[in-house]
């Protein structure tokens, strides 16, 4: 612009326009024209390669990579030993496959796929989704590890109950992470970073439940609510995040931020992450005395891979539901309620159901107590986005799944804003969640 004269720029900007593309054009016809040139691809090209290439990466990444998060699965906490069981050269009876229905099916046929040497094979064959075994030269299991998918996947369903192709992103409300957990054989690393006994330990992780884990439990050391509650949060999806700000259910951080604290800090992979905020003795007396808001694992496994996982996650849409799943007339009328009414898009504003900007509220803004938001440093909610809502209902709504049904959380905002809403009203409103 600076080279341009200033009245010129000002008279005739479609001019200018044209100007630019025909310069462009002109660049392009050039390169192809000019054999000396044709190594040099143009850079449209240089980025569709680079998009195709973190699309590519970062699947594999998200499904597979543990970075080196054996080291604390496998050799410390020894869980591959409680998942292929005594007979395996483990402990215990190992664990099935398979999910309780299935099993139950299986028992009456007979068939024994309920083994914990199908477990094996499976992750001899890398097909249990999240999970990785590995195995010495003798066909043994020595360690394990686990990935994104372990609690943001679940399969479609297609052959069995849990078995099928990969749903990349929906959030995994069957699995019982504390369960799971709870079996290794070695809980140690876990009471000396809580600095509580095994037992307390072990108490904590049967409270969460299927489809839930608590990210914080790790930095504040709170194992329970005020009330006498289990302190964990719903697993949410992975699915739908471009364009929507802050991640988490309260808002800690960007999904790179969320990626690198989950990496380094949860999965316990071995990498680099950085947030003076958990240096307060005050919110998180855990993580000030461990050290883990400075965690700078080597070798760093984690950070060059941060790019391509980032790029993956924002590139899974939200799944559509299933033609059938809601009554069409009914969502017509509840996104008009939505909309207008019922006030619902002043802050899940669509199509991305969440604030363009700081999409956060003070917990009093939306009626509910702070125990979790101040588990953050924001001390807020982060505005929900609903698109693909049909797929996480099992385990309830919000983020500690206090409304079981979507009826209870727009009976929970009838109430709270005072919106006088027919029974018809929420039921259209509701079908309309549904139908997102
Ligand atoms: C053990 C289960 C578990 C594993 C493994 C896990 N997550 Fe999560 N993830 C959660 C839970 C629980 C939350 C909610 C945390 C909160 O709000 O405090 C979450 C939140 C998220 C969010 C925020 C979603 C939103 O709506 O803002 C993203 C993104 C995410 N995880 C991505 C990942 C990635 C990428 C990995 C692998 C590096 C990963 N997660 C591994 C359980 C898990
Ligand atoms: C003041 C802003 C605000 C308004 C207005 C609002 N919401 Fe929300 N909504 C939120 C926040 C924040 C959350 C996250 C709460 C949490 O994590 O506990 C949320 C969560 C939800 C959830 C749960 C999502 C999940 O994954 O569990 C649903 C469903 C929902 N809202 C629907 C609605 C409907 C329907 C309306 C209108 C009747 C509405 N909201 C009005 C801020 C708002």
């Amino acid at each position: 612009m600076a080279i341009l004269p200033r009245v010129l720029s000002a008279r005739i900007p479609m001019a200018l326009v044209g100007v630019a593309a025909v310069v462009a054009s002109a660049a392009w016809v050039t390169s192809r024209g000019n054999p000396a040139r044709l190594d040099k691809p143009r850079f449209d090209e240089v980025i569709a390669d680079h998009a195709a290439k973190m699309l590519e990466d970062g699947r594999q990444i998200f499904r597979f990579d543990t970075f080196g998060d054996e080291a604390f699965w496998g050799d410390a906490l020894q869980l591959h030993k409680a998942i292929a069981g005594e007979k395996h050269g483990g402990v215990g009876g190992g664990v099935s496959p398979l999910p309780e229905t299935l099993r139950q099916q299986l028992q009456e046929g007979k068939v024994n796929l309920d083994d914990p040497a199908t477990t094996l094979a499976l992750l001899k064959l890398n097909a249990v989704v999240g999970v990785t075994g590995f195995f010495d030269g003798n066909g043994n299991i020595r360690s394990m590890g686990i990935q994104c998918a372990f609690c943001h996947s679940t399969v479609n369903n297609s052959l069995a109950p849990g078995i099928g192709q990969r749903l990349d992103g929906w959030a995994n409300r069957d699995l019982n992470v504390g369960a799971i957990v709870s079996l290794a054989p070695n809980l140690k690393p876990f009471s000396d970073l809580l600095g509580v006994n095994v037992e307390t330990v072990k108490k904590v992780f049967a409270s969460w439940g299927p489809g839930r884990f608590d990210a914080e439990l790790d930095k504040d050391g709170k194992a329970f609510r005020p009330d006498g509650k289990q302190a964990s949060t719903l697993i949410p999806p992975a699915f739908g995040l471009a364009g929507v700000n802050l991640h988490t259910w309260t808002g800690f951080g960007s999904v790179t931020y969320w990626n690198a604290y989950v990496g380094a800090t949860e999965m316990h992979g071995s990498g680099t992450f950085f947030d003076a905020r958990f240096n307060r003795r005050d919110q998180y007396p855990v993580a000030a005395r461990s050290g883990s808001g400075n965690t700078r694992g080597t070798p760093d496994r984690l950070t060059s891979e941060l790019a391509a996982l980032h790029f993956y996650q924002l590139a899974i849409p939200a799944p559509k539901p299933p033609a059938g799943s809601f009554d069409p007339a009914a969502f017509e009328r509840g996104r008009g309620l939505f909309n207008g009414r019922a006030r619902c898009a002043t802050c899940h504003v669509p199509p991305l159901f969440t604030e363009p900007g700081n999409n956060l509220h003070a917990p009093s803004e939306i009626g509910v107590d702070a125990f979790q938001a101040d588990r953050s440093p924001t001390h807020m909610y982060r505005t929900a986005p609903l698109a693909g809502l049909w797929t996480h209902q099992k385990g309830g709504f919000y983020h500690d799944g206090r409304f079981a049904t979507l009826l209870d959380v727009v009976a929970h905002y009838d109430t709270f804003f005072k919106l006088s809403l027919s029974e018809q009203e929420k039921s259209d409103l509701i079908e309309y969640l549904k139908g997102l």
